[in-house]
């Protein structure tokens, strides 16, 4: 069975990116030299699910540093080729979250690593998501993107653990009640 997997840090108001898309206020704690978990995570991942938000937003940084290969859900990009160099390592679509998971699934994809607010809130109402690692940031920010949006319905959650680090993180673990 394919599932999905959450992982992401998020300011304590609950925003994973200021409204223009920076992460100034995140970037600065990967200088903490703490491990907060990422390695182990994505050794578990086939392959990454993000939205056009957040593959835009890593373009910008530069650097391509995913591990995984990317499939990109985008109405926009979907029409577009892949830039050259991300050939084979990224392919745009506009399927639903649904359908994307089916196709990874026949491909023979078993975990997907999910990523960006609005594709994170899709899957999540689809039922797709498994178990989510949220990283607590000790910042108000007071307004960006948010991390789960409005209008979810009531979903139940197990808190699996929670650990803090000198830096002032709190990460916590949840499974999905299906
Ligand atoms: N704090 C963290 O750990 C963290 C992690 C990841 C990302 N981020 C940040 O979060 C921001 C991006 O998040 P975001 O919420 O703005 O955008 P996002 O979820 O990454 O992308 C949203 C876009 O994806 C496309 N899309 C395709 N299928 C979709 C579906 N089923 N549901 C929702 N969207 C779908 C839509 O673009 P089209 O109109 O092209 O279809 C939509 O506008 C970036 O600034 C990124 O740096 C932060």
């Amino acid at each position: 069975m394919i599932t999905g997997h959450v992982f992401i840090a998020t300011s304590l108001d609950g925003y994973i990116a200021r409204e223009n898309g920076d992460l100034d206020w995140l970037l600065k704690y990967n200088d903490a030299g703490e491990d907060h978990g990422y390695n182990d995570f994505i050794n578990r991942i086939d392959v990454i699910v993000m939205g056009r938000g957040t593959y835009e937003s890593v373009r910008k940084m530069g650097e391509w540093f995913y591990t995984r290969p990317v499939l990109v859900l985008s109405a926009k990009l979907s029409a577009q080729t892949v830039p050259a160099e991300l050939t084979g390592k990224v392919r745009f679509s506009d399927k639903s979250p649904r359908d994307a998971m089916a196709m990874l699934s026949s491909e023979g994809s078993r975990h997907v690593y999910v990523d960006g607010g609005q594709v994170i809130q899709s899957f999540l109402k689809c039922r797709m998501i498994s178990d989510m690692v949220i990283t607590t940031v000790p910042i108000l920010l007071g307004a960006g993107r948010t991390l789960f949006g409005k209008g979810q319905r009531d979903l139940e959650l197990v808190q699996k653990n929670t650990r803090s680090f000198p830096s002032g993180l709190v990460q916590s673990a949840y499974d999905i009640i299906r």
